[in-house]
């Protein structure tokens, strides 16, 4: 009789098994029966092993492999032999298993789609049955690599001297950022507990009590709209340093992107990365997150066309700007149809228009030139390089920030369309000194951009008094082609400067007090200088694997309106769990 004990997992069988008795368990992926031969393909997260029957079995055994369908658990003994129809497809496509004896373990309904990795079952159908999805090769080879990642940042990070610590998952609600996900209190009536943005807070209290490097992977939550690099609740790779700059910081996560690199995909990634300030990256690619793999850098019009009788340009060029990109060669590639349909993906930006000249070698058509002197279309033309073939595209807007936004968005969204860079490069760079505040147009107030702990630059501290919204941040993103992978910054160490960020963000005492007291206590006690950052992990893994959503690096994600089809929560509660926590619900009249 087999018991539970296997001789090995499918995929591992080879040639230098051939004439073993060996035990093998997994699921029917494929069961072919062809009268007097049945092969069946077992299937375990290693990979696939082929079990044969012939009329040399013994009719109990040959009748279950006769029954097996689809996803059954089985357990097979026999002996390894040399396969005659090779499968060169599968690792263990020179042998198969000739069976003595079959045990089927559990039984299965008809899945709801097939489990193979050629089929691309609708994803609503995978969420809900998320179970079944994972057993596909895909998803679990997926899995396998996050869990390498995860080692090796846990490796990596030990190796330098940081130790994991864990910290509160019910947390003092303080939103400075996105909406908090709330948790009622039983015992405290009204009152609630918030789960954590980020660790932010206890990791700089750890650095307070000299722990002098911390680090923790860590769930983190935010209640905010789902994209496809987005989660409301994801994980982070969390670390924070004591006595460090910016330079520190980065370099020892320079090192940290090296290793696991080389140790989960044996790619060598070139350090250092380049650092580019905010100003300059929104000046050449109209992005704090540029996406370096490709050029088609934004080019400043607004200068020549201030004094231009074309009131879209000269009136831009008052208080905001005029700014274009070239594609180059795509005058041949786009239709006016499709160039109409740039007017509209740039007007999702809050962009009001799209200038056009399309130079071919026939014609250079053009929907503004004819608005223009001579002497001012020549100098657009040559601010642009402009050379038969090329696609001019330029956004006009009072706003500096919509135009950057707009042809951001757009030279990213063209690259995408016609492939114009190569999808092995792995681009990193940091982005620094950020500016310190930005005005949050849902608030109506000027809000951190990083957080409110972050340093001011030493050489705008002056500022901070004075204008705080002239001043820059000692904080750093990394980002990867296009997407930030992580983010930090060196954090403000003594009460008084702490004082002076909660005033520039408006906030009165009693207020700052209110809210964050217990970390102004704290900075009394001797602050330690320090600094860290974060890493999206769901990202990295999502960008290291080449996938395009996080939802697919994620064991159960969450779907677009932040639920889960498989468990369906969020969900509705007992009458008396609710009384529990002193709540009472208001009917959604939309609902
Ligand atoms: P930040 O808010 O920039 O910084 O977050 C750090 C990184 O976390 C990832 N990330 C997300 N990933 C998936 N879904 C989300 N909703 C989501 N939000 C953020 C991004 C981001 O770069 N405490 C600071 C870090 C620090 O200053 O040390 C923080 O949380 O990759
Ligand atoms: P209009 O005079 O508004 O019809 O604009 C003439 C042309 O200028 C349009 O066809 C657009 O190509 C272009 N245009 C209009 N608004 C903008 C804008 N904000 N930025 C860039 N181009 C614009």
């Amino acid at each position: 009789m087999i018991g539970l004990k296997r001789t090995k997992y499918c995929g591992d069988f080879e040639k230098s098994d051939i004439g073993k008795v060996v035990t093998v368990m997994g699921w029917v992926a494929k069961q072919r029966d062809l009268g007097n031969l049945i092969f069946i393909d077992v299937r375990d997260r290693s990979g696939i092993v082929q079990l044969a029957f012939s009329d040399q079995t013994d009719k109990v055994t040959f009748d279950r492999a006769y029954e097996c369908r689809a996803e059954f658990v089985v357990a097979a003994n026999g002996v390894v032999r040399e396969r005659i129809n090779k499968n060169p497809d599968i690792k263990t496509g020179d042998i198969e298993i000739f069976v003595k004896e079959l045990k089927i373990l559990a039984k299965s309904d008809v899945p709801p789609f097939e489990i193979g990795d050629g089929l691309k079952a609708n994803i609503d159908l995978r969420l809900r049955y998320r179970y079944l999805d994972l057993r596909r090769s895909e998803m679990q080879n997926t899995l396998i690599m996050r869990h390498k990642i995860v080692k090796a940042a846990r490796d990596y990070y030990d190796e330098n001297g940081f130790i994991e610590i864990e910290t509160p998952i019910l947390v003092k609600s303080t939103p400075e950022g996105a909406r908090d996900y709330l948790v009622p209190s039983r015992v405290h009536a009204g009152k609630f507990y918030a789960l954590p943005q980020s660790p932010q807070l206890y990791k700089q209290l750890i650095m307070l009590s000299g722990y002098d490097r911390y680090m923790q992977i860590t769930r983190c939550f935010r209640d905010e709209d789902l994209r496809a690099d987005r989660q409301p609740e994801f994980t982070q790779i969390d670390l924070e340093m004591s006595f460090v700059d910016q330079s520190d910081v980065i370099e020892i996560n320079e090192g940290f992107i090296k290793t696991v690199f080389k140790k989960v995909l044996d790619i060598d990634i070139k350090t250092p990365f380049e650092r580019m300030p905010y100003k300059i990256a929104m000046e050449r690619f109209g992005s704090d997150k540029p996406d370096t793999r490709f050029e088609m850098e934004l080019v400043d019009l607004t200068e020549l066309v201030k004094d231009t009788e074309f009131k879209v340009f000269s009136n831009a060029a008052k208080t905001g700007s005029v700014r274009g990109i070239n594609f180059k060669g795509g005058a041949n590639k786009m239709s006016r149809k499709e160039i109409d349909m740039l007017t509209d993906f740039v007007k999702t930006y809050k962009a009001k228009g799209l200038a056009f000249t399309k130079i071919t070698d026939e014609a250079r058509s053009s929907s503004y030139e004819k608005f223009l002197s001579k002497s001012e279309q020549q100098a657009i033309y040559n601010a642009m390089n402009a050379e038969i073939g090329d696609l001019i595209l330029i956004v006009a807007d009072l706003d500096d920030m919509v135009v950057y936004n707009a042809l951001g968005a757009l030279r990213c969204h063209i690259a995408d369309k016609y492939e114009l860079y190569d999808k092995d490069i792995f681009s990193f760079l940091w982005v620094t000194d950020f500016p310190l505040l930005e005005y949050s147009e849902e608030q109506k107030r000027y809000v951190a951009k990083h957080h409110p702990f972050t340093a001011v630059k030493d050489s705008d501290i002056d500022m901070l008094d004075k204008d705080p919204t002239k001043c820059r941040a000692k904080a750093y993103d990394l980002v990867l082609n296009g997407c930030e992978l992580g983010g930090g910054s060196i954090r403000i160490n003594n009460v008084d400067m702490q004082d002076k960020m909660f005033k520039a963000l408006g906030f009165s005492e009693s207020q700052a007090r209110e809210k964050f007291g217990f970390l102004l206590d704290a900075f009394k006690y001797g602050a330690p200088p320090h600094g860290g950052m974060a890493y999206g992990l769901d990202r990295l893994v999502m960008l290291m694997l080449k996938k395009n959503s996080i939802r697919d690096v994620i064991a159960f994600p969450k779907v677009q309106n932040a639920g889960e089809p498989m468990t369906k929560c969020p969900s509705s509660v007992e009458k008396q769990q609710l009384d529990d926590l002193h709540i009472s619900i208001i009917e959604d009249k939309n609902n």
